[in-house]
């Protein structure tokens, strides 16, 4: 019976030390959930790091069975490797340069040289796994490689890459010392693909220019084969928004934090901790709101949940003091002994939290200097179960290019940014319905459900269009 593989950095699953010995917790991620419904059937796998550095073979050993219960195979990553592919190659080199921040990208021989082990191991753990007929979904930045590993392997598979994040220009994929390989790598999929048309029309000019591939209908002729590219806007599971936002613990914790705020009224951002997220541009744009319309002094509260990430990385560690001090010298100048100007929260936070969160802000702020998808902008949608609340979206997430009745801004156009967070804050209650009712069909319709059998329901065609021209 062939099986389905789905193979990305870090497992569904987050296995821990602790005094009491391992922990395995479900991640509560967005591609975790959506996958659920393939990884979890049958005989299928999801391969993946697990999260920790392991000790000794018995505790690989327990790691793998317990994973395996569950329909997941681990790859075990060392320290160095975890320095040199991860934080290294993918979040030093890759990550900068795909999101248009090529001045922090560091170009490191070693971290290359690392990147490709690891896809190799990663490329060993698969094929030890994968039989003939199955098919395999390779997952985002940290494994451009492996699909031409796979494909060398295996040239029959059926081999499918998503990629999370935005694709840039070629302008910038050509700084790369190892552009070539990197394009050529994915190329070894039978079908790739990206959030909006843009990160696609971006990587289709990549490979012209770059290969001189030529590429026409959504399709790359290689000198071998053909591979087919295509647009999959990544949803959420809507649902289980809604329902949380409906449950009671939710509306424990939203009548706790009224109580809290005294009804203040709530502005709200939520993010990883990433120099692509706009944080401190969005602390800028609060403070000159705060300056420009001295009316929401006492009114408006600034919620800010940063949740940590990545935090072995130098730009992420000089950012973290960035944000802690302007937090710090916006509250002192405009706090009063009863109002909070900015609630700074880092950590992350149970769902429950969360979604009382999303339900009492009036206005979320979603405002990414670049951002594949987001998918905090859709969560805060499918929790407004009474349409009411507006959403401020940057123009380079790739949210935007569906969610056109958010309010659209450019994130470095602080003063856009301030007119914005005021126009939000007196939106009449019809207007802030039709853009959120709208918004919720949409959020609703095009889920992580939906994406996933999108995405799998064209695989599996491009194999049959491709075996049918091959018999022809
Ligand atoms: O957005 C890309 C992504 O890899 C997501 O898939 C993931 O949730 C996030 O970045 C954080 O990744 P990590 O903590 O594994 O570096």
């Amino acid at each position: 019976m062939p099986r389905t593989l789905i193979v990305s950095n870090r497992l569904p699953t987050k296995v821990q030390r602790t005094d009491d010995g391992l922990t395995f917790q479900p991640s509560e991620g967005g591609l975790a959930t959506g996958l659920g419904s393939i990884y979890r059937q049958g005989d299928n796998l999801w391969i993946g790091w697990p999260g920790l550095f392991v000790h000794d073979e018995p505790e690989e050993e327990h790691i793998r069975t317990q994973l395996k219960a569950d329909n997941m195979a681990p790859v075990f990553l060392t320290e160095n490797e975890i320095r040199d592919y991860y934080e290294g190659f993918s979040n030093s080199t890759l990550w900068p340069t795909f999101h248009y921040f090529s001045e922090l990208a560091t170009y490191e021989q070693s971290h290359w040289e690392a990147y490709v082990a690891v896809n190799e191991k990663f490329c060993a753990a698969v094929l030890a796994q994968a039989g003939p007929e199955d098919t395999i979904w390779v997952h985002d930045y940290q494994l451009l490689l492996l699909p031409e590993m796979l494909r060398k392997a295996r040239p029959e598979a059926a081999i499918g890459f998503f990629l999370h994040i935005p694709f840039p220009s070629q302008e910038l994929i050509r700084v790369l010392p190892w552009r070539n390989e990197l394009l050529r790598g994915m190329l070894g999929a039978d079908l790739i693909g990206f959030h909006t048309f843009g990160y696609l029309r971006h990587f289709l000019s990549a490979v012209s220019h770059l290969l001189g591939l030529s590429a026409q209908n959504g399709q790359i002729d290689t000198p071998t084969r053909s591979v087919r590219v295509d647009a999959f806007p990544m949803g959420i599971d809507y649902e289980r928004y809604a329902q949380a936002a409906a449950s009671a613990a939710t509306r424990a914790h939203m009548d706790e934090y009224k109580e809290a705020l005294r009804d203040t009224r709530i502005i709200l951002s939520i993010d990883r901790l990433d120099y692509t997220k706009g944080i401190a541009q969005r602390l800028r744009a609060f403070d000159s709101l705060l300056q420009r319309y001295p009316e929401w002094r006492g009114q408006v509260s600034l919620v800010m949940l940063v949740v940590p990430s990545r935090d072995q990385v130098a730009q992420y560690a000089t950012l973290k003091e960035e944000i802690d001090n302007l937090v710090g010298r916006i509250n002192s100048q405009y706090r009063t002994i009863g109002w909070n100007p900015i609630l700074y929260f880092y950590r992350s936070l149970p769902l429950e939290e969360l979604a009382a969160l999303y339900r009492l802000a009036e206005v979320a702020l979603v405002t990414p200097m670049r951002d594949g998808m987001n998918l905090v902008a859709k969560e805060f949608i499918a929790s407004k179960l009474d349409q009411r609340g507006v959403l401020i979206l940057s123009e380079r997430a790739g949210a935007a290019r569906e969610l056109s009745d958010a309010l659209l801004i450019n994130p470095t156009d602080i003063n856009q940014l301030v007119e914005a967070m005021h126009e939000a804050l007196v939106m009449p209650e019809d207007e802030q319905i039709a853009r959120m009712t709208a918004m919720q069909a949409l959020v609703k319709r095009y889920n992580v459900f939906s994406w996933t059998k999108l995405f799998m329901n064209q695989l599996a065609y491009t194999k049959i269009k491709q075996h049918t021209l091959a018999t022809e």
